[in-house]
């Protein structure tokens, strides 16, 4: 297409894809998985998958979609022309994978708009609203996922420049800025730092193989990778960006606020505890994870008197810019699909699909019991990883290496004598599949 969109700087470029990665899975997935496989030991864990799995993989999706220019169905289409259908099968899975993440994700993300809203609404004696808001029923989540998805569509119907990235450079500063500015005040509070303990000394005791698979699929959801994403995203990237470099930022921004929810989250919880809010089972086990964030804070911040009202505002204020800035990357994948292989205007796709999305996601509240863990797992622990490995073997295995090296060559010229170079392309091609195998044999 001769006047496809772009990002218009590669500042807002590292935003939106660092916005795509920085979300749920980091200020909850993360802390609390590590909380309960202890503590310091996920971390390191997590740290190595991220480096030696997921970097790699970011850096291969990434130049699909640059190297395309297109929806992500095309452009794996220009990857291997001979099988242009089985090409549209793959990008096709992506953005089924991905309607399903983001059809839980606004589930989630409107609970947390509840959690928002509710000590506002108690504020000014609306208790019964506020009580509503918090407690889990079909008519409360309804309305919730609804209102988070009306957000979603309507920052991704402004297209690539005016809604998706200009809504990334807004939030994503903010969003680090109340971070550091939660963790600080957390730190300075009574028993935050048996939280930091457990966080950075490692308990080897908790080594086991399927922490080594929770690991793997942590950092492929915090990614965002295997769904077409930042497939779709590379594609908006301009041909001078330097890739390995720009993926290296958003993969640490990613890590960065992945680690520093972890300053906050364990802290917080022994600050509750210490406030005498349960934060153990009856077995002696941590309590599950959204019962951390779902109760175990806003106990917190309840105990915290009027300062709590705050607090707890910023931190789901946080929650649901982080929320806000994944799930618009999420939407743009079927949507870009059916701007462009279908011809329909953005307006258009973009309602069509955001309702399809919300009609998955209302059966999913309705059957909540049975659905929801269900897509959460085959999205998240096999749609991903498998997917991201299908792009990992096109990339090592099909593309023509010359047509890989142009790609790369293309932002970053002397990529041929960089140590880059000498490691990535066969990495991709035997390491990346090797490692996701092992892991999923271990499963
Ligand atoms: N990376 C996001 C998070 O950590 O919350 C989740 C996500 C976004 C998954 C976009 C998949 C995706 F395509």
């Amino acid at each position: 297409m001769a006047n496809r969109a772009q990002f218009s700087s590669r500042i807002g470029f590292i935003l939106a894809a660092a916005g795509s990665a920085v979300g749920l899975g980091n200020i909850w997935g993360f802390p609390t998985q590590a909380a309960s496989n202890g503590g310091a030991l996920f971390l390191i864990v997590y740290l190595l998958m991220v480096f030696a799995l997921a970097y790699p993989l970011l850096v291969a999706e990434l130049m699909i979609g640059r190297y395309g220019q297109a929806d992500p169905m095309t452009s794996l289409r220009k990857i291997w022309p001979a099988q242009r259908a089985l090409m549209g099968l793959v990008g096709l899975a992506g953005m089924l994978a991905v309607s399903l993440i983001l059809s839980f994700y606004a589930i989630v993300a409107g609970w947390l708009l509840g959690y928002l809203i509710a000590p506002l609404c108690e504020l000014v004696g609306l208790t019964q609203v506020a009580q509503w808001l918090e407690t889990f029923g079909v008519a409360r989540n309804l309305l919730l996922m609804l209102a988070f998805m009306w957000l979603t569509v309507m920052v991704v119907r402004s297209g690539v420049t005016n809604g998706i990235e200009k809504w990334s450079t807004r939030l994503m500063p903010v969003l680090l800025i109340l971070f550091v500015v939660m963790v600080i005040y957390i730190l300075t509070q009574e028993g935050a730092m048996d939280g930091l303990q457990l966080f950075l000394i490692p308990d080897p005791s908790h080594f086991s193989p399927k922490l080594i698979v929770s690991a793997m699929g942590q950092a492929f959801f915090s990614l965002s990778l295997g769904v077409c994403t930042m497939m779709v995203y590379g594609s908006y990237l301009s041909k001078s960006a330097n890739l390995p470099k720009t993926a290296a930022q958003v993969a640490l921004l990613d890590t960065g606020v992945a680690f520093i929810a972890g300053l906050l989250i364990l802290p917080a919880m022994f600050v509750a505890q210490n406030n005498g809010v349960a934060i153990y089972d009856a077995s002696g086990a941590l309590l599950a994870s959204d019962t951390l964030v779902f109760s175990v804070l806003p106990a917190m911040f309840e105990s915290m008197g009027g300062v709590g009202i705050l607090v707890s505002t910023l931190f789901f204020v946080l929650m649901v810019i982080a929320a806000l800035t994944s799930s618009i990357s999420m939407l743009e994948v079927p949507v870009s699909c059916t701007i462009e292989e279908l011809g329909q205007s953005r307006h258009k796709a973009v309602w069509w699909i955001g309702c399809i999305i919300g009609v998955i996601a209302t059966v999913i509240v309705v059957n909540f019991e049975s659905l929801f863990g269900f897509v959460v797992t085959m999205t998240t622990a096999y749609a991903q990883p498998i997917i991201g490995l299908l792009f990992a073997i096109l990339v090592g295995w099909i593309w023509h290496r010359d047509k890989v090296l142009a790609e790369i060559s293309a932002g970053y010229p002397d990529v041929q004598s960089s140590l880059f170079w000498r490691i990535w392309p066969w990495y991709v091609r035997i390491v990346c599949p090797i490692l996701m195998l092992l892991v999923f044999f271990v499963q």
